[in-house]
């Protein structure tokens, strides 16, 4: 048997017909930049998202520049972002010209720790925040963040790349951030035909300025009261992700069935795994299955399931703190936790359309790996 890390054909086989259908009528209204489409998806995701605001972009690091420069971070500025994270947050803080200072994860949850968050603070006096929604969940302490942050006049954007339909305490994640952003990149849950992103915020003055950012910058046509940027979502991608959110509760159930199954499975193996879920009163969306192997190497589990043809990955390697641009950044701490968690770190398959025999197959080589 052989197993992929992921396998997007599940899915795409379910929309092919509809969007096929509905890029013809793209085609045949030029409908490629901009247009109807997009202006559904939008309306669409507001309604889902339970927020009064969502502007689509080019993608998911655009969304958190753009986030960033709509809630008023200028250069100079200090951010704090999470040790433990993929790229484009970190990015994001430099592309603006600001500051990024480092915080580690809690062991709990995985997210931006909100103690350690605090005390960076007395340190370095940060303006504002990325808290970013890791692994398909968030912080436990997710409404404590939001009230510190707004207590202590911390501009904070909530990074929802991998967070697309997470609830929290019963209510959709983005209903009351700030500022929130989501990844359309086709790997991630809400994946659409190319890259793409967007922007919730219940504020309609932020929403007006992110929308115009997208656009240039633009006021009318010719006329402009930002410098922008050329970040629009394209007709043919809109089109694409209506299909995928027609289906997105069934992809959602098969992923979240696909991670339980992983926590039961390794139950009883809790001297060799832990898996790693979401905080109580959090239901995650099954994007990412995420072990941390407590005996072996985890480069050496991926290698020897390789052998066995299951795909896995490890998200994430090496962290912020260890990438070559990032040099005398300001640091929390020493950032152990999230160091630890990179090291030990393995992803088994997981994506919309996986069976439970493909994920008992993947479950027990890794098994069979940590046993060797
Ligand atoms: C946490 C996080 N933030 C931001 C991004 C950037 O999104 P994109 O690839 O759409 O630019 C990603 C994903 O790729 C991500 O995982």
């Amino acid at each position: 048997m052989r197993v992929p890390f992921i396998d997007l054909s599940r899915t795409l086989g379910k929309i092919k017909k509809d969007v096929l259908s509905d890029w013809e009528h793209c085609f045949d209204q030029c409908e490629f930049v901009g247009g109807p489409g997009v202006k559904i998806l939008e309306d669409r995701l507001q309604e889902r998202m339970g927020v009064s605001n969502f502007v689509t972009c080019a993608n998911g690091t655009d969304a958190l520049i753009v986030g960033l420069l709509a809630m008023g971070v200028k250069p100079g500025m200090r951010v704090a972002v999470p040790n433990m994270t993929f790229w484009a947050p970190y990015e994001a803080i430099i592309q603006v010209g600001a500051v990024p200072v480092l915080v580690d994860v809690s062991d709990d949850d995985l997210q931006m720790d909100l103690d350690e968050f605090k005390s960076a603070h007395e340190k370095f006096r940060f303006d504002a925040a990325i808290l970013v929604h890791l692994f398909g969940w968030v912080s436990s302490r997710l409404r404590e963040y939001r009230h510190w942050c707004r207590e202590n006049n911390i501009l904070l954007i909530e990074d929802g790349a991998q967070a697309f339909d997470v609830v929290s305490e019963g209510e959709s994640v983005y209903r009351d951030a700030m500022l929130g952003t989501v990844s359309f990149y086709p790997a991630k849950v809400f994946g659409g035909a190319s890259d793409g992103g967007g922007i919730s915020s219940n504020n309609g003055k932020i929403a007006e300025v992110v929308r115009a950012l997208c656009n240039h910058g633009r006021a009318g046509h010719y006329t402009y009261d930002y410098v922008g940027f050329n970040s629009r979502m394209g007709g043919l991608n809109a089109r694409f992700l209506g299909r995928v959110l027609d289906h997105m509760d069934d992809f959602l159930e098969s992923r979240r069935a696909a991670e339980a199954f992983y926590q039961e499975y390794f139950a009883a193996h809790t001297d060799l795994v832990k898996v790693h879920k979401a905080p109580e009163g959090v239901e995650s969306n099954g994007y990412l299955s995420v072990i941390t192997c407590l005996k072996k190497s985890a480069d050496e589990m991926v290698a020897k399931m390789r052998d066995v043809g299951v795909g896995c990955a490890r998200t994430y390697p090496q962290t912020i703190a260890y990438q070559p641009p990032v040099k005398n950044c300001m640091r929390s701490s020493d950032l152990v936790r999230s160091e630890a968690f990179s090291k030990s770190v393995i992803n088994l398959p997981l994506f919309a359309g996986i069976t439970l025999v493909e994920c008992e197959y993947a479950a027990d080589q890794l098994l069979k790996a940590l046993r060797s």
